[in-house]
């Protein structure tokens, strides 16, 4: 029966389309998205306001217990509210681009994600995209995708996505990209990796629209079988 809602896990590196691809997902079952890059970049921004090193564990991970972060699902994008105030337009700026992979890394910090993150999926029926969602913070969600696409096409999407007045060239894009994948990825807790029961997506020279719906039937498959 359709009613049954199952869990959607979307990991991957920056710029796959993950977010994108999520929302409409989310939107095509009446489920919720869940963007968890959002939480961390939140903390990172709080972090940096407060004038705490991104590397101090035990500020940084206090300051991630203590501040109050909802997301409030839209139709057009996710906003962000921490401590009453909407932050969702500074979330995505080159400032926290830099320095999200070195609060990603705390151990405090993402002991505090992973528990908003597991509390948000309880009732099921969430696509929640990031990097460790289907490895570590919801080893048991029904479908699990891994999206990628070459750094150079991640890239171009950052790139248009940043608009014209971006001071930076498609060239550093990609080598800031490229350096996060590898902090991402080699991170001690929770690295950015595929589950072995991960279904892997390459969304080069593929339509956002053609992905969504490969993973909308994949959906709607595993909602069947329960
Ligand atoms: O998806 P994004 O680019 O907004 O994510 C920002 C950073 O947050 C990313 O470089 C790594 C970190 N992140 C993470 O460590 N774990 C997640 N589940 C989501 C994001």
């Amino acid at each position: 029966s359709y009613s049954h809602k199952i869990n959607i896990a979307i990991d991957g590196p920056a710029g796959a389309g993950k977010s994108t691809v999520a929302r409409m997902v989310a939107s095509a079952l009446q489920y919720i998205y869940v963007d968890t890059g959002a939480m961390y970049r939140a903390v990172t921004l709080k972090a940096l306001e407060s004038g705490f090193s991104t590397e101090d564990n035990e500020l940084v991970g206090r300051l991630a217990h203590e501040m109050d972060i909802v997301l409030l699902p839209g139709s057009d994008t996710q906003r962000v509210i921490v401590d009453d105030e909407d932050v969702t337009s500074r979330l995505r700026s080159l400032e926290i681009n830099r320095n999200v992979s070195y609060v990603a890394r705390l151990e405090g910090v993402r002991k505090r994600m992973a528990e908003l993150q597991r509390r948000m999926a309880q009732q099921k029926g969430v696509v929640m995209d990031g990097r460790d969602i289907g490895t570590h913070v919801l080893p048991d969600a029904e479908l699990k995708i891994f999206l990628t696409a070459t750094p150079r096409e991640r890239a171009t999407r950052r790139f248009l996505e940043l608009g014209p007045d971006a001071d930076i060239t498609l060239d550093q894009l990609e080598a800031e990209i490229a350096r996060r994948d590898q902090l991402d990825q080699e991170r001690e807790i929770a690295p950015l990796l595929q589950a072995p029961d991960a279904r892997l997506i390459d969304s080069t020279g593929r339509t956002v629209d053609e992905v969504a719906e490969e993973i909308v039937q994949w959906g709607l498959a595993a909602t069947r079988t329960i």
